[in-house]
């Protein structure tokens, strides 16, 4: 196997050494390339470049491969929980049950949010969307934890165990309270026998005189959805989380980060955008055939298609595709949107356009319609998404503030403007 790796830049040559991953990845280490030669390089949207060494997650786009420390995606959606998951992702190994019970009660114990929160609430506009609450609400959670907050990075990690849990258990409680809030209703409090995602719908759905009752499997369904976006390796919110955190900022603002990164419909909005791109094409009367047609010709984009990694199927769609049409039917649903999915779905992979592009559906594609089926609404998917995200975004920070070598994350440019010209006095120009 090579070891090192030229670049031949005019008639020198630059010698680097070759790295590779545990899964035989292979990436050409430059980061003496400009001390060497005064050269950067450029890649733009990083498609070839390799920002961190990270144990957490490996992806094979090609083959459609996801495992999280090690464990296919597959055998954690079957056997395993969100909280489980959870831990492995944060923590490296699959816990020991008196270890998962702890964590747990951990993260029982901190469901609640102190009081003053509650008036932040009052200050946003119903109208506000809740990504942006979402993510105030986390970066100002840590003002309420500021032994947990000092962006010193020993300290901080002193009560990582706690922050962990404490983040992975709020940010549900906030999700549920922003909701609450945007409807008019008062807040429900958790409830210390309800399991993770069932407690979730219960600070949702229930109502002082009329308790939620999960009759169709929603709870599992949803920590199902939990546990298949808990990490991703490095997409745009987790670099975002690394790239905060590498500043030496706390796991509060690093999070609160990630959700804003996450927001966007390249990202995690796409969630949304794909539930309104089917609403649109069935009000349209159309099968999905005609927006088939409009998406290959540059006039539309078929949302919860296409990965910058993925050249394959999402491993998540194909398993929440199965999820949702089981939810749906265990609730007695013929949701039309199913259908249209499922044909466009068929469609573009029998078409040129999207087989040649190596577009296939990503998780996004049916998480809405089985967010829709829970009784979750629209505008609250990407929030679901960052609730399930949350232990990546930990991890990640986890690795980053764990590591004394880790520097500030500090890409460089290429100058494209002006050359240096002369200042010209306001009343000569
Ligand atoms: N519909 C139609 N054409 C598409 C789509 C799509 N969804 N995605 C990519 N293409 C086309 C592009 O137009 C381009 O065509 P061209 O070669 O003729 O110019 C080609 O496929 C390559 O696309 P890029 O934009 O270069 O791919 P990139 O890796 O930059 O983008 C992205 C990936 C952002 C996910 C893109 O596929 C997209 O916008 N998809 C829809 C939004 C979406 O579902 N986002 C969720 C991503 S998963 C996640 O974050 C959870």
């Amino acid at each position: 196997m090579e070891t090192t790796g030229t670049i031949r830049l005019g008639n020198e040559n630059f010698e680097f050494p070759i790295i590779e991953g545990t899964e035989g990845e292979k990436a050409l280490d430059i980061r003496t390339l400009r001390a060497k030669s005064g050269h950067i390089m450029f890649d733009e949207g990083y498609g070839n470049t390799g920002s961190c060494l990270s144990q957490i997650s490996f992806i094979d786009g090609e083959k459609g491969i996801l495992r999280h420390r090690g464990y296919p995606i597959e055998q954690l959606a079957e056997q395993s929980t969100f909280l489980e998951a959870a831990m492995l992702v944060i923590y490296g190994e699959l816990p020991k049950s008196g270890c998962l019970d702890a964590f747990r009660n951990h993260v029982r114990d901190h469901a609640s949010i102190h009081t003053g929160m509650h008036h932040h609430f009052d200050g946003f506009p119903s109208k506000a969307h809740p990504m942006a609450i979402l993510s105030a609400m986390l970066n100002s959670l840590g003002a309420y934890y500021p032994e947990m907050s000092s962006n010193d990075r020993e300290q901080d990690l002193v009560h990582f165990d706690e922050t962990a849990a404490l983040l992975i258990s709020k940010v549900r409680t906030i999700a549920a309270m922003t909701y609450r809030m945007k409807q008019g209703l008062p807040f429900v409090f958790p409830d210390r026998n309800r399991r993770y995602a069932e407690n979730f719908l219960h600070m949702m759905f229930s109502e002082p005189y009329n308790t939620y009752i999960d009759s169709c499997g929603a709870a599992d369904a949803l920590d199902l959805f939990l546990l298949l976006h808990a990490d991703h390796e490095q997409n745009c919110s987790t670099s975002t989380v690394r790239m905060v955190a590498s500043g030496g900022a706390n796991l509060f603002a690093s999070v609160s980060a990630g959700v804003c990164a996450l927001w966007g419909p390249s990202h995690g909005g796409a969630n949304m955008a794909v539930i309104q791109m089917l609403e649109e094409i069935h009000a349209a009367g159309d099968d999905g055939s005609r927006f088939i047609e409009d998406a290959k010709n540059g006039k539309a984009k078929l949302m919860g298609f296409g990965h910058r990694v993925y050249k394959n199927y999402d491993p998540r769609a194909k398993i929440l595709g199965k999820s949702a049409e089981h939810v749906l039917s265990g609730i007695g649903i013929d949701d039309p949107l199913l259908d249209i999915a499922k044909h466009l779905e068929q469609a573009a992979l029998e078409d040129d356009y999207f087989v040649k592009r190596k577009l296939y559906p990503n998780v996004d594609f049916y998480s809405g319609i089985l967010l829709k089926a829970i009784g979750i609404p629209v505008e609250m998917f990407t929030v679901m998404f960052a609730i399930g995200r949350m232990p990546g975004w930990i991890a990640n920070w986890k690795e980053i503030a764990e590591n004394p070598k880790s520097r500030i994350h500090r890409p460089r440019q290429v100058y494209t403007g002006e050359p240096q010209r002369d200042f010209v006095k306001l009343g000569d120009r």
